[in-house]
């Protein structure tokens, strides 16, 4: 069997809140294998996010292991889990989060501007075919504000990959949208997964993208249930 990409180990999440705590998650285990595309599931507050910001190294869990490509996070410290954020992990959020003073070329190229000179590849000219790869070519010198919703999600999906990342975390990347732009950045996303085997893992309300999903994860109250 081939190693899962992602692997939780009871994991448990809690957030303190004053004197008080709020369990957001409560020992979730899965696995997602390489190349697999998972949907999660559940009523507004019942963890999505918060697994997602584990698998994605934004946050540690308070017990529990996060195994992803091979690697530990609990072991990570500080800049170790900046660094391993931004060379394996790409993220999508529901409020595309683009810098709304620089050009879509630009917020493509952010994330890897520090690290121009290090990389074994021209920054540029990779943030350009990114955008001609999710429909954008002609609209790269644009600003956010001179993008429709749906290109700005093209935008941010472009920068989520500008690393070229094993992982693609989604969360409500739809949200925001109409139902058929919602659609577009689907079939979109479902591309690069089949195209490119990019794992992909989407937390979601809409029922058009589990549908595409293969296989679907529900949360209730921060533990996985059954369908
Ligand atoms: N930083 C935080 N501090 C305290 N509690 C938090 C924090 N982040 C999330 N929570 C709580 O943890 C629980 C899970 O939140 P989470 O954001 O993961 O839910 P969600 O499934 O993504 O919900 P939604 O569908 O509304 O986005 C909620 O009860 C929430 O209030
Ligand atoms: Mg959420």
């Amino acid at each position: 069997m081939t190693e899962p990409l992602v692997r939780m180990e009871d994991v448990t999440k809690e957030y303190p809140l004053g004197a008080a705590r709020v369990v957001a998650l409560r020992g979730v285990s899965l696995t997602v294998a390489p190349g697999e595309f998972l949907a999660v599931v559940g009523p507004s507050g019942s963890g999505k996010t918060t697994l997602l910001n584990l698998m994605g190294a934004l946050d540690l869990p308070t017990r529990g292991r996060v195994v992803v490509d091979g690697v530990d996070l609990g072991t990570l410290k500080g800049d170790r889990l900046a660094d391993f954020r931004r060379e394996r992990i790409g993220f999508v959020f529901q409020l595309f989060h683009l810098i709304p003073d620089l050009t879509a070329l630009e917020n493509v190229m952010v994330p890897l501007i520090p690290y121009r000179h290090r990389l074994k590849f021209n920054l540029e000219r990779r943030a350009r075919e990114l955008l001609e790869a999710v429909g954008l070519g002609d609209r790269w010198r644009h600003l956010p504000g001179q993008l429709s919703g749906g290109e700005q999600q093209r935008v941010a999906i472009a920068r989520a990959l500008i690393g070229n990342p094993r992982l693609l975390l989604a969360d409500e990347p739809t949200g925001n949208l109409d139902s058929r732009t919602g659609g577009e950045i689907m079939d979109l996303l479902r591309r690069l997964n089949r195209e490119h085997g990019l794992t992909l893992v989407v937390a979601t309300h809409n029922p058009d993208i589990v549908a595409q999903a293969d296989r679907v994860i529900r949360l209730r109250d921060g533990q996985i249930v059954a369908k």
